[in-house]
């Protein structure tokens, strides 16, 4: 069976994006849903990192306000002050998870964990009330231990397993995994660890990012072999894998301006689209085929089995029950920038490229 050129599913659920904060969020939050997107797992690291459960509520009222019909995923940022009561504390106020960053890795890293067995009785009090624990997957840089950029992901994998062997029932996603060494860890994991995997990571191998910087992100793309394992993982998955963009934002002059590049592409306008495209592509490659890509497979990575991961429900609050996209190939041609207030810009993946066009039904 060939792709189909339209497809009618479920509204899409995104388990990791930035959505930032003030002018830059008023920017960016209107395109969750030109995404084809209602269900937003936010991710914590603003400036300061969101570390208490009231800053969280806080942040949530504010994208409320930007945009009341997407439901707001929210996390706390994984720190020294987070103790088991605050981990009580935010699953009675509905947090759904909280995140781990390496320290000083990534956008907005510095003050993130060096080390994680000081959190073991933090991630004990996370297995007991049920709250999700999202990794940032990745090891600092290290020479004397030959760590780099390139292979931070498959260093970390250790301290994957070492976690869920001492805290099996705690549900852990690995996000935005890029490698086939995290695809065969995650798989090896019990049923409780899973992956996210990104739009972008799906198109993108080394060669693209060095010298691109609209290309760079943490982790980095990999090998044409660790593309073709997300790739494999996507149209296997069965749950074990699903959609997760860290669509990542930042303004043109962070991305093009005199000092190191920031981390992190942006694709929360076209985040479906981009999906449909990244299939497209890698069939005419031969890395998958057509049969693979079925209603039941896009109805699950791009919605459906994040939604069961998390316990997802529809509610009062946020998108309404039930809602529906159309994606059909029609030859919509991606955005130059998205502008907002004070004069920001923000550069989209695939600026000027043909890509899939969603729509609500
Ligand atoms: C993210 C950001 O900009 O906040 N950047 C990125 O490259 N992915 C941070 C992160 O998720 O690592
Ligand atoms: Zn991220």
């Amino acid at each position: 069976m060939p792709l189909a050129t339209r497809y009618e599913l479920p509204a899409a659920a995104d388990f990791h994006v930035h959505l930032r904060d003030g002018a830059m969020a008023a920017a960016v939050v209107p395109t969750v849903r030109q995404g084809g997107v209602n269900v937003a797992y936010v991710m914590p690291n603003l400036v300061p990192p969101v570390t208490t459960v009231s800053q969280a509520q806080a942040y949530k009222s504010r994208l409320q306000h930007l945009d009341p019909s997407v439901t707001y995923l929210m996390t706390l940022y994984l720190h020294p002050t987070i103790t088991p009561d605050v981990v009580r504390e935010a699953k009675k106020a509905g947090i759904a998870g909280i995140k781990s960053y390496p320290q000083g890795l990534t956008t907005n890293s510095e003050s993130g964990v060096t080390d994680y067995a000081a959190f073991y009785p933090v991630f004990a009090a996370m297995e007991e009330e049920g709250l999700v624990l999202n990794i940032h997957g990745e090891c600092a840089s290290d020479h004397k231990k030959n760590i780099t950029i390139m292979n931070a992901e498959a260093s970390f994998l250790p301290t994957l397993k070492e976690i869920h062997n001492r805290f099996p029932k705690l549900r852990i996603v690995l996000e935005h995994c890029t490698t086939a060494d995290a695809v065969k860890a995650v798989e090896a994991c019990g049923e409780t660890v899973v992956g996210t995997i990104t739009a972008h990571h799906l198109f993108l191998i080394v060669d693209d990012w060095a010298g691109d910087v609209f290309h760079y992100c943490k982790p980095v793309a990999k090998m044409p072999n660790d593309r073709l394992a997300l790739l494999k993982a996507f149209v296997t998955s069965r749950g074990k894998f699903f959609l997760g963009t860290d669509s990542a934002p930042h303004d043109i002059s962070a991305k093009k301006g005199p000092g190191n590049t920031a981390a992190g592409v942006f694709t929360q306008p076209y985040a479906v689209p981009y999906i449909l495209t990244a299939l497209e592509e890698a069939i005419a490659r031969g890395d998958i085929s057509e049969d693979q890509v079925t209603q039941e497979l896009l109805e699950g990575f791009l919605g459906g089995w994040g939604r069961k991961f998390y316990g997802v429900e529809d509610s009062e609050e946020g998108a309404k029950k039930g809602e529906r996209i159309v994606v059909e190939k029609k030859d919509e041609v991606v955005a130059e920038s998205f502008k907002g207030e004070g004069g920001i810009e923000v550069v989209p993946f695939r600026k000027g490229q043909k890509t899939w066009s969603v729509s609500w039904a």
